[in-house]
């Protein structure tokens, strides 16, 4: 079985870049530019890796981004996820990034997406992957300051696929960025959204209705409405699930009582994604693999998982033939 998800060609699509930051790297690129972060040592970072719940996380995830801040970190923090692509048959990427985490230290838009451009190119001339980008804004912020960031990605449209809606979601609704998403779309981008990680199944319908979002990051809690459950298999809109963070952030208790199984068989479309590889222990097929032997998925499950994973990318139907 470790052979087969290995071996199996499969595309990730739910990804925050700022998630891949390795203990290692951190540690080079804090001392490149001079920056201390209270750790001594890796195992010492990795030993603060414990979360009750998603906030816990976050705290420590921004704290990470801080020591980022050239064109160059932001190429070798994605080249560097970029090779463990190439490593694990992950032939296509959907990579968000957060723009305000690093606009808001005084770190300029086109610094952020042009070492990530730089290494994607690279990337697909070298290691053969394509990626493509999603804009997230940070829900904890204003729909004003959500407003800012859009305008400033402006000028880099062509190379920007999608919005997302990430951050702390309990006490921040879809539906309070209504109006940015409308002008997101104006502009071309597709509408994305986290939704029901720890927000109820109630943040899902507005993501859904208000934000007219194409694909649900994360949607657990959506089990929890029926009439939900069927709303979203009848627009075809995916599920970008992620096990080993719905573990590590508290959201189920172990993975033996995740739903993915669950959600499969009525009928829902689901993906297996990593969202923050170095902080939850693992990379897109450990993910594939703890699920797997959690739940007794058969070889045709994690194939339907991989399929899912390229009929539900943000690629043009031609290139998805490609991989289909
Ligand atoms: N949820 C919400 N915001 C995030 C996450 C997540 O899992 N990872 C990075 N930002
Ligand atoms: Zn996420």
């Amino acid at each position: 079985m470790e052979a087969f998800i290995k071996g199996i060609p499969k595309a990730e699509l739910h990804l925050h870049i700022e998630g891949t930051f390795e203990p290692k790297l951190m540690f080079e690129i804090a001392k490149r530019n001079g920056i201390s972060i209270p750790f001594d040592s890796v195992e010492e970072i990795e030993k603060a890796y414990q979360f009750d719940c998603l906030q816990d996380f976050l705290d420590i995830y921004y704290q990470g981004a801080r020591v980022l801040l050239t064109e160059q970190d932001f190429y070798d923090l994605t080249y560097s996820y970029l090779e463990k692509c190439a490593e694990q048959n992950v032939r296509h990427t959907e990579i968000m990034f957060d723009p305000q985490t690093h606009t808001e230290r005084n770190v300029e838009f086109k610094t952020v997406i042009s070492g990530i451009l730089k290494a994607c190119s690279d990337a697909e001339k070298r290691l053969g992957i394509t990626s493509l980008l999603i804009m997230s804004f940070l829900r904890h912020l204003t729909e004003k300051e959500a407003f800012i960031t859009l305008e400033e990605s402006l000028p880099f449209k062509k190379h920007i696929k999608a919005v997302g809606l990430d951050s702390s979601e309990k006490g921040n609704p879809p539906s309070k960025f209504k109006h940015v998403f409308e002008a997101s779309v104006k502009e071309g981008y597709i509408p994305l959204a986290h939704a029901g990680e720890e927000g109820d199944a109630d943040y899902v319908w507005e993501a859904l209705d208000i934000l007219k979002i194409k694909r649900i990051d994360h949607g657990n809690k959506a089990m929890q409405d029926e009439k939900l459950v069927e709303e979203i298999i009848r627009r075809n809109i995916a599920l970008t699930v992620c096990p080993l963070s719905n573990k590590a952030l508290q959201v189920v208790p172990d993975l033996q009582n995740h739903p993915l199984k669950k959600m499969m068989n009525k009928g829902l479309k689901v993906t297996v994604n990593s969202d923050d590889p170095a902080y939850f222990g693992g990379q897109v097929n450990q993910n594939y693999l703890e699920i797997q032997k959690a739940l007794h998925l058969s070889k045709q499950d994690i194939y339907e998982l991989a399929r899912n994973s390229f009929e539900y990318a943000l690629l043009e139907e031609d290139t998805k033939r490609k991989y289909l």
